[in-house]
Parts: C-alpha cells; structure tokens; sequence
C-alpha cells in the first residue's frame, strides 16, 4: 500500500498512520517528524529549519523534496508507505510525481482527512507526544493509562508539547493548509485517486472509514456517530 495522507494540523494524519503502519506493516514517512528529529538531534538542517516550523509556515520545497526523495530510497518503503504531511503545494506534489515516475513506484491512493478548524485548535493545545517512541496522546481524547507513563514504550516524564502547538502558529499553519496544501486536491482528483473521510469522528471511526475507501468503498460520508473530538 502506497498512500498520502492529506488535511489540516490536528486533523489526525500521524495517528492514523501509525495506527496503520502497525496493521499494514508499512513505513510512516511524516516530513513534520523528520524535520523536529533534525532540530531535536541539531543537525545542519535542524538549524536551517527550527525557525520556519516556530513559524508555522513552510520549509522551501527545494530541502523538503531532497529529504522525501532519500526517504523513499530506505529499504522500509519497499513494502509499502503512508505520505503523512508531504506533499503540501503544487511544487511539491508536481515534483513527486515525478519522483515516483523515476523510481517507478505507484500511488494507490491520497485519503483527505476533513475536519473543522474551529476544532482543531483545541485537538492541538491538548496534545502530548511521547520524546521515547513518538506515540500521540490528548489531554481529553487519548489520556495515557498512566499520567506520567507511555502505554506503548513505558517510559516516564518523556511527553512532551510540540514548539509550534501554539495558537498564534496553528493559526498560521491552518492558513497555509487553505492557501497552499488544499490547492493539490484537484490535482488527485483529476486523476481519480482522491477519497475523503470525516476526522471529526472518533479515532477508530476514521480508521474504519479510511480502511473502507482503501478497500474502494465510497468516501466521503459523514458518519451519525458522535463526535467527541469535536
Ligand atoms: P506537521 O508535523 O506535518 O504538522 P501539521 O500538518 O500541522 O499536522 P499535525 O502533526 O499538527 O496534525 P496531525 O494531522 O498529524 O494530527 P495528530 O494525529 O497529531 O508539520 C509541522 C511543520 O513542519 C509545518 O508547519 C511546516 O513548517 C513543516 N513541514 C511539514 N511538512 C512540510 C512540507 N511538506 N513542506 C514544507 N514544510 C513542511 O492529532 C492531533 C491531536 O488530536 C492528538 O493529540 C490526537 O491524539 C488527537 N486526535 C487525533 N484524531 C482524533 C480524533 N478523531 N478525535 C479526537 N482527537 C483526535
Ligand atoms: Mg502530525
């Protein structure tokens, strides 16, 4: 399975694909947790980009391309991938394009995770990540079992705030996701690969929608459950 995952921040692009690259056993390629590994590690490129991510707006497409091209390269793509936040402008999804021509990969399919702006501020600011394995939590809608302690790797006082979960940059972000990102939908639309799930529903709800539309289901319906990330 080779898919790209598109929607706003806090829509839940990294936790279901976690969630599905533990089921189908594929590489999560998330271009937002590559860069803040670079920062956190103070690489050459951690330095070039720790302003822009503070900011809230892009990493030129010339460095995000380069990095996604070699991530590609790695041998846990080879049975698959999830594209989780790359790519993010018409440069960048042109260029893709081009890249998977050139390594002669095939994309299954680009699932758009909707959800409501209004929202997403509040799904951001309670967010924790665990500093040990990367796990996502919320303050309201995903406590971990324990306060101070991971449900998956077990390690204590790793969680931690993201720089840019603020809501002067995530308004930022949600401007950039309106003016850039969603301009590409019609790019994947044109080429019938584009399906839509609700991420306003629960987590495992909008598993099971994208599971079905990556089975060929429908899309893009709004289920009745409720909606308490909303
Ligand atoms: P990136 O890290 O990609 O951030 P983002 O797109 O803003 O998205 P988020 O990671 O904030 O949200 P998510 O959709 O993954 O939500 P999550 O699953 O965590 O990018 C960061 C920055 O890097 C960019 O601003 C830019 O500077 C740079 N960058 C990245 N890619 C780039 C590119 N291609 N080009 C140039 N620059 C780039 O969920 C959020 C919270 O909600 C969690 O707490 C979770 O537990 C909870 N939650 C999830 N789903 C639900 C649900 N259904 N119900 C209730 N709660 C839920
Ligand atoms: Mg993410």
């Amino acid at each position: 399975m080779r898919i790209i995952l598109l929607g706003p921040p806090g829509a839940g692009k990294g936790t279901q694909a976690r969630i599905l690259m533990e089921k189908e056993g594929i590489a999560h390629i998330s271009t937002g947790d590559l860069f803040r590994e670079n920062v956190k590690n103070k690489t050459v490129l951690g330095q070039q980009v720790e302003s822009i991510l503070k900011s809230g707006k892009l990493v030129p497409d010339q460095i995000t391309i380069k990095m996604i091209s070699e991530r590609l390269d790695a041998d846990d793509c080879k049975n698959g991938f999830i594209l989780d936040g790359f790519p993010r402008n018409e440069a960048q999804a042109e260029a893709l394009e081009k890249m998977l021509q050139e390594k002669g990969i095939k994309l299954d399919a680009v699932v758009q995770i909707e959800a409501d702006d209004e929202k997403l501020v509040e799904r951001i600011s309670g967010r924790l990540t665990c500093s040990g394995c990367g796990e996502g939590y919320h303050d309201r809608f995903k406590k971990p079992q324990h306060t101070d302690s991971c449900d998956k790797c077990g390690a204590t006082g790793k969680f931690t705030r993201r720089a840019d979960d603020n809501e002067k940059t995530v308004r930022e972000r949600l401007n950039v996701y309106h003016g850039q990102t969603k301009a590409i939908l019609p790019f994947y639309e044109g080429r019938g690969m584009l399906k839509t799930v609700d991420g306003m529903a629960p987590m495992e709800d909008v598993t099971a929608q994208i599971e079905a539309v990556l089975k060929g289901g429908k899309g893009g319906d709004r289920p009745s459950s409720p909606r308490p990330g909303g």
